[in-house]
């Protein structure tokens, strides 16, 4: 037997798997935690052979930096130099909550959880259990989503559980992430802020508090760039296709030649596009924040009963739209 296979275990939150939680924290070893977008995959900061092993447990690309997380009553200075006013503008708006930022680093983390960059992401979360999580290390903790790198990103405990058994000792369980994607990242270390990744804190609600904010191009000669957009992401472990709304009729054409075929597709789609078409679905309701928070239950849901899914883009008329088809695109691929 493999002496480095552990025995995974799915507790939900009290006292005691708290303790376990910062014990195993402590003696540099990783924790899958809820939050309100994504399951994370724990461990300390400041230790080298704790973020090895998050690179190790998800099979990262070593040049992927990590998001450093802590407790709503951390003092953020700790890690960051805040260069600009308007970020605590931006802390009292949205945090604890989906919003990531990105500040010039103090030095004070393992050096690999940045890969080798100046600078540090850091996010307070909002959930109940992520706070109790982060409350009870009261360590800032080094995590990336809990799903092995390129896989869709885990919003229930199973899911985590379905990547990682057998990696790590502790899955805490608090239930589906109602969020359901990401958090946007945001480059704060210039004037105007800048969204290196898409996500529920949209660029309207980032303007309406600071005035200004851009979405970032990730071009090589940025300043601040977000590594982790360039890698492919999400994607169900089954055939996938993405179809552009307009082109219902062709993504209709498209399943009813699968199932000639034998094989058995799911539309994954909003419920408004759906009425224009028969056959499965995988429903991702109708709101922006419902989309957001069905997209990846969704993915999970139908790589397992699904042998095609077919994707199409989504209209909700919010801009949580952006950061839904910034998932949507990497996980299906292109008609
Ligand atoms: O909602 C979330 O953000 C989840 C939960 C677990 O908190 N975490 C998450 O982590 O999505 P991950 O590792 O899957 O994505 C982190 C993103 C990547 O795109 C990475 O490139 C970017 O944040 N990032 C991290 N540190 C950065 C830095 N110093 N500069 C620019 N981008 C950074
Ligand atoms: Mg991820």
């Amino acid at each position: 037997m493999n002496s480095n296979i552990k025995n995974t275990i799915i507790s939900k939150i009290d006292d005691k798997s708290l303790i376990l939680a910062k014990n195993l924290i402590e003696n540099e070893e990783l924790v899958a935690f809820p939050t309100e977008t994504v399951y994370g995959l724990g461990g300390l900061a400041t230790s080298d052979t704790a973020v090895k092993k998050i690179f190790e447990a998800k099979g990262r690309p070593q040049d992927n930096p990590l998001i450093v997380h802590v407790h709503k009553d951390y003092d953020l200075t700790q890690l960051v130099c805040i260069d600009f006013d308007y970020v605590y503008k931006l802390i009292d708006a949205f945090l604890p909550g989906p919003l990531t930022m990105v500040f010039r680093g103090k030095g004070n983390v393992s050096k690999l959880v940045s890969c080798g960059l100046d600078t540090l992401a850091v996010r307070i979360p909002s959930s109940k259990g992520a706070q109790a999580f982060l409350k009870a290390v009261n360590l800032p903790i080094a995590a990336p989503s809990a799903n092995v790198s390129k896989h869709t990103s885990p919003v229930t405990a199973e899911h985590v559980y379905n990547d990682l058994n057998g990696k790590i000792d502790l899955i805490l369980d608090g239930g589906k992430c109602e969020g359901g994607i990401e958090s946007t990242v945001l480059d704060v270390t210039c004037e105007v802020p800048r969204i290196l990744r898409s996500g529920l804190v949209t660029i309207s609600m980032i303007k309406k508090v600071v005035g200004n904010c851009v979405y970032a191009e990730n071009k090589q000669t940025d300043k601040v760039m977000s590594p982790g957009v360039k890698y492919t992401h999400y994607t169900p472990k089954c055939d996938t296709i993405l179809f552009d709304r307009k082109d219902y009729l062709k993504a209709q054409n498209f399943y009813d030649n699968l199932v000639k075929q034998g094989k058995n597709p799911y539309f994954l789609c909003d419920d408004i596009i759906y009425e224009k078409l028969s056959g499965n679905h995988l429903s991702l309701g109708i709101t922006g924040e419902e989309i957001a928070s069905n997209l990846y239950y969704r993915l999970l849901e139908g790589e397992k009963i699904a042998d095609f899914i077919i994707g199409i883009t989504v209209d909700s008329g919010s801009d949580i739209d952006n950061g839904i088809m910034n998932r949507m695109s990497k996980a299906c691929k292109k008609a």
